[in-house]
């Protein structure tokens, strides 16, 4: 394993009394084993066959890459159509191992299409990206996973338009490929009668765990991203959460950490990256940890209200904001700091400069600078007794991104099972998609309007 996993400043060792003591780890021996049996034992199955990932073979790697650079050959731009966790992985991994600017590179230099994943229905945002993309040479991936999703469906229906009226009808069909569940979901009907080429999704691999199958596979292929690297640091990292002591299993650990914090009334996890590449992996552990840990029901079925609030940070950009909070507000956070111990690039503060001002950082580089404001950060942190841990990556490739999502994802599977609940379920947002239907006229949601027709809103609580 790349990545070290520093909690030391949870303890109360760091930080005093809002830290946890080590006893408390000791003593709980028998939750351990049990939210590690939970998880390990149906590792592969039901809903956790997202562990199953990372054991791709090489025939179906070498498969992948050679779609990939079929596209990338002819396109101009690469569009991915999806939301929520069939769009958050394509985001988070491509911002952290593309150029930072990629679309605005020369085509020499970047050697993959432009990038787009559209993930929200803003009538302003189609029309911007139909306002600078050449629909004839690009190609689109439509991803979603049960393949009725209202934003990604109304997305393919004014894309695949535009197309046939671009490109005509015959040649519309190349340019779109669709990543869905094999065999199910009214998508999936479409791409077969369409002819569309098809990538499945195994039935047991939810959105939001989904980024190391097709669902990010395929555009990482698209992009030449290193696929096997970042399966080979995937498979580390699950070997790592295997490790049945809590002492050398790092989600294990975090996750039970974060678990007592939610129960001492730490109730906002903030996810700080210190590194743009990482921004993005900020929005994958925000949904992730947001949409597996918030449910109103145990699986006992008793009503329990749990979840942690996860927060998105930049370092350094949000020390001149949020961290102020952080120190000083509220004992009600976690805060994860991700580090980069050798960033790809390394850019001085020129020590000739001849203007006399900043005298103290001449000769010094951005990377130490950054470096030394993260351990600031951390060490202001713990002086006001706050609860923070910090992961540090090497260096960010394909191999510590791997490491990282798969780290990501049995986090949150044994903090839901140290909390009793599925994780893989979000029945709280069954009732907004259903309004949606219904207000959008769909057919078998009739009485779902009435009830929202019913609803009447008082004019004295509205201010004009
Ligand atoms: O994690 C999840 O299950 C959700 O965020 C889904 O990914 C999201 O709702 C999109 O669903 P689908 O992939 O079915 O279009």
């Amino acid at each position: 394993m790349k990545l070290r996993f520093d909690y030391n400043n949870m303890m109360d060792s760091a930080i005093g009394s809002h830290g946890i003591k080590a006893s408390a780890i000791d003593k709980a021996q028998k939750a351990h084993a049990a939210a590690f049996a939970d998880v390990i034992e149906n590792s592969g199955k039901g809903w956790q066959e997202w562990t199953e990932s990372p054991l791709l073979d090489k025939t179906a790697v070498d498969e992948l890459n050679a779609f990939g650079k079929s596209i990338r050959d002819k396109a101009t731009s690469f569009v991915v159509l999806g939301i929520g966790g069939s769009a958050l992985g394509p985001i988070c991994v491509c911002n952290a191992l593309l150029h930072l600017h990629h679309n605005e590179l020369p085509k020499t230099v970047r050697k993959s299409p432009k990038l787009y994943v559209e993930d929200n229905i803003d009538p302003e945002r189609m029309a911007a990206l139909l306002d600078v993309i050449d629909i004839k040479t690009t190609y689109f991936n439509v991803i979603t996973k049960s393949g009725e999703t209202s934003e990604t469906l109304s997305q393919f229906i004014i894309l695949y338009n535009a197309l046939k009226k671009a490109v005509g009808d015959a040649a519309a069909k190349e340019h779109i490929f669709v990543t869905t569940t094999d065999g199910k979901g009214s998508l999936y009907e479409v791409a077969v009668k369409e002819g569309f080429k098809i990538f499945g999704i195994p039935s047991g691999v939810g959105g939001r765990f989904s980024v190391l199958s097709n669902v990010g596979l395929v555009p990482f292929a698209v992009m030449g991203l290193d696929i096997e690297s970042l399966l080979y640091g995937a498979k580390t990292m699950r070997e790592a959460c295997e490790r049945p002591d809590i002492r050398s299993n790092p989600a294990l650990m975090t996750a039970f950490l974060q678990y007592l914090s939610m129960k001492s009334g730490k109730n906002i996890s903030v996810m700080m990256p210190y590194a743009d590449g990482l921004k993005y992996m900020s929005d994958f552990y925000c949904q992730i940890w947001a949409e597996s840990l918030g449910k109103a029901v145990n699986k006992a079925g008793k009503t329990v209200n749990v979840g942690q609030t996860p927060a998105k940070s930049l370092g350094v950009t949000d020390q001149h904001s949020q961290v102020q909070l952080y120190t000083e507000g509220p004992f009600d956070k976690v805060i994860t700091i991700i580090g980069v111990d050798s960033f790809g690039d390394s850019v001085d503060i020129p020590a000739d400069e001849s203007a006399e001002v900043g005298e103290f950082l001449k000769g010094h580089t951005l990377n130490e600078l950054i470096n030394a404001e993260r351990k600031a950060t951390e060490f202001a942190l713990k002086k006001a007794g706050r609860s923070n841990f910090t992961i540090t990556m090497p260096e960010v490739n394909a191999e510590t991104v791997g490491e990282l999502l798969m780290y990501f994802m049995y986090e949150t599977a044994f903090a839901g099972a140290y909390l009793g609940i599925d994780t893989f379920n979000q029945p709280g947002v069954e009732e907004g998609k259903k309004a949606t239907f219904a207000m959008i006229g769909r057919a078998g949601y009739e009485s779902k309007l009435k009830e929202l027709e019913s609803v009447k809103k008082d004019e004295k609580f509205i201010i004009k």
